[in-house]
């Protein structure tokens, strides 16, 4: 399926041949992340987020200006007219008409795919709810292939909340499009949701639930961390019972092997010690900044074609 007008709302509906086409095309925008390509010269991308956002929704204005579009929108529900009343569908509506694409983030399961359906424009789903992250999945994938000039034959160690960090769902579909061994690590109740291991089941992924990293640590050519997330846990004593429950630091990880990465999708709160930023293993920084590459590739590839 070609990219060109295509929503980016999970990561489910991409496969090998669509990601190796954006992986290809980041890699070549990486020349231009610090200059200017004029491709979408005339082109507006507007961005509604309705949660907070640093990288996503920075590194998406980023990439559009990068190539030369431009970018309008607002980052919280204060400063839209949300705030006055205003339902998302008018919203959707307003923005189709004021733009060629719409970048969406919301705390609602299914805001991205519901606003798709409104928009004659493209839309693209930049996190909602609990389950769906597609493009920082996009970009978890792409540094692990630049890092290891493949995806296929590496494990790969999920680490922290499984259960409502969204980003670990979209991952988990996006790698099921590869040959990984995938190595879920975390507290008990902060272990993947029923549909997330249905899902791997079904896919037939080699998976296993671990409580703790020491148990596949020396197996792991990637450690990617996640936070927990504690605005979407309904119970509040929950969080506090799991939070602080792990910590990445250079001591823990005696005992990898020399050439393991540690991403993290950012941001952090405690669960990656900052003295691990400056060792051989913390990959999490470039993985950010590969952001803009990456999002110029998909704008380019939805707004232009291949
Ligand atoms: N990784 C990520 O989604 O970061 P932001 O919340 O800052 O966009």
């Amino acid at each position: 399926m070609t990219w060109l007008n295509r929503d980016v709302i999970s990561s489910l509906d991409f496969n090998r041949e669509d990601l190796m086409q954006l992986f290809n095309e980041a890699k070549e925008m990486e020349n231009y992340a610090k200059s200017k390509l004029n491709i979408l010269d005339g082109k507006i991308m507007a961005t509604a987020f309705f949660e907070p956002s640093t990288r996503t929704r920075l590194s998406f204005e980023a990439a559009m200006l990068r190539l030369g579009g431009r970018v309008l929108g607002f980052g919280s529900v204060e400063a839209s007219s949300v705030a006055k009343g205003e339902s998302l569908g008018d919203t959707i509506r307003m923005l189709d008409s004021y733009s060629d694409i719409i970048v969406i983030r919301h705390s609602l399961e299914g805001a991205a795919k519901y606003a798709a359906d409104i928009a004659t424009v493209p839309v693209v789903n930049a996190g909602d709810g609990t389950q769906n992250h597609p493009t920082q999945a996009m970009l978890d994938a792409y540094t692990i292939w630049r890092e290891y000039g493949r995806i296929d034959d590496l494990t790969i160690g999920i680490l922290g909340d499984l259960r409502y960090a969204r980003v670990v769902t979209s991952l988990v579909q996006l790698l099921s499009n590869f040959k990984v061994k995938l190595r879920l690590i975390s507290p008990e109740i902060l272990r993947p949701r029923r549909e997330l291991v249905d899902f791997m089941r079904m896919r037939g992924m080699n998976y296993s639930l671990h409580l703790n990293l020491s148990e596949v640590l020396s197996e792991l050519d990637v450690l990617y961390v996640v936070r927990i997330q504690r605005e979407r846990f309904p119970d509040p004593v929950e969080y506090e019972r799991v939070k602080g429950s792990f910590k990445v630091t250079p001591e823990s990880l005696i005992g990898a092997k020399d050439t393991l990465i540690v991403l993290h999708p950012l941001p952090r709160v405690d669960e990656v010690d900052h003295r691990l930023d400056s060792t051989k293993y913390a990959k999490y920084f470039r993985q950010s900044a590969l952001g803009v590459p990456l999002r110029m590739a998909l704008l380019k590839l939805v707004l232009k074609g291949d």
